[in-house]
């Protein structure tokens, strides 16, 4: 059993959070690096991803290890019947590290306890995405100068938006104020508004999404409806274009704002904000090579200070 696993962001202090960012600078300075030369890094995906599975295989690429993986689980023996079990224990046998993305909540966690090498929780269903968040933190401290005191809306799917929960976990440290902006159906869920209300965060609802309402905002974080968590599609089809952000809403917004989506868009930005200056997406996308190069590091061991003094 390994303890250097990342399944949740909630397994990370504050100090050891403001750690991997100082690591994530220090790859964003120089993100070509021989750390891993004789590494085998394993991305098991049970769910499709463009960005996470290439950002940490151009993580693991540009450290000079190798990649092994696949990207539909169709394609391997589970269509055969192996368990999750066996599958981990066979990866084991062959990678250094396992980062894996599936559709069940609590899977990252339960290979955690049973693989003898490092997981990385590339999300796991409706419930975490932790690498997404140190993405989105280092996004957030690049863009704003800290992390502190921030106005923090999150816009759109809240309930299955496994972005949001891990980022609102993070955050705690860091004296947010949150703006859940939601219809009725995708509310933010009531276990994280207690765990708002334990960690003293404080937190707005609205269902109205307009130019006053975000008028205060330092992060305008939009999310997709999350139409492969619904289980009725009808469901998916009423609330599917219930928000969506156009350049003109954000004439009233203050000068440091930024506009943050984990990605992938489907129509709840407009095409038309890309070209604002408040937009940061895509380099938000571009950041996570940096984060999970990052991540990777930590998990096998790798200090900030043999980063540092790597030549
Ligand atoms: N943000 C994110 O997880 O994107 P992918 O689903 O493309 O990996």
């Amino acid at each position: 059993m390994s303890n250097r696993s990342l399944v949740a962001i909630e397994d990370y202090t504050k100090d050891k959070i403001l750690y991997m960012l100082e690591m994530a600078k220090e790859f964003e300075k120089r993100p070509d690096r021989r750390l891993l030369d004789s590494k085998i890094i394993a991305t098991l995906f049970f769910e499709p991803s463009t960005r996470t599975r290439l950002s940490f295989e151009t993580a693991a690429n540009r450290l000079g290890a190798k990649v092994i993986g696949f990207t539909d689980p169709k394609v391997t023996s589970s269509t055969k019947g192996e368990t999750l079990k066996d599958t981990i224990m066979m990866v084991s046998n062959y990678a250094d590290v396992i980062v894996m993305r599936h559709y069940l909540e609590g899977a990252a966690r339960y290979a955690s306890e049973i693989a003898p090498v490092p997981i990385v929780n590339a999300g796991d269903g409706a419930n975490q995405h932790p690498s997404q968040t140190m993405l989105d933190l280092y996004s957030i401290y690049k863009t704003q100068g800290t992390l502190e005191n921030l106005n923090i809306y999150m816009v759109g799917d809240l309930k299955y938006g496994r972005t949001v929960h891990s980022l609102l976990m993070a955050m705690r440290h860091f004296n947010p104020t949150f703006h859940f902006v939601a219809p009725d159906e995708l509310r933010m869920p009531d276990e994280y508004k207690i765990y708002c209300h334990k960690h003293g965060i404080r937190y707005t609802e609205h269902r109205d999404f307009n130019e006053d309402v975000i008028a205060d905002a330092d992060i305008i974080y939009m999310t997709r409806v999350q139409r492969e968590r619904f289980t009725d599609l009808m469901e998916y089809e009423k609330v599917k274009n219930v928000y969506i952000l156009h350049r003109s809403m954000l004439a009233k917004t203050k000068d440091n704002v930024k506009v943050l989506h984990p990605l992938p868009r489907v129509n709840e930005i407009a095409t038309d904000v890309d070209d604002s200056d408040k937009a940061y997406y895509f380099q938000q996308a571009k950041n996570g090579l940096y984060a999970r190069q990052a991540i990777i590091c930590d998990v096998l061991g790798i200090t900030l200070d043999e980063v540092r003094n790597d030549k």
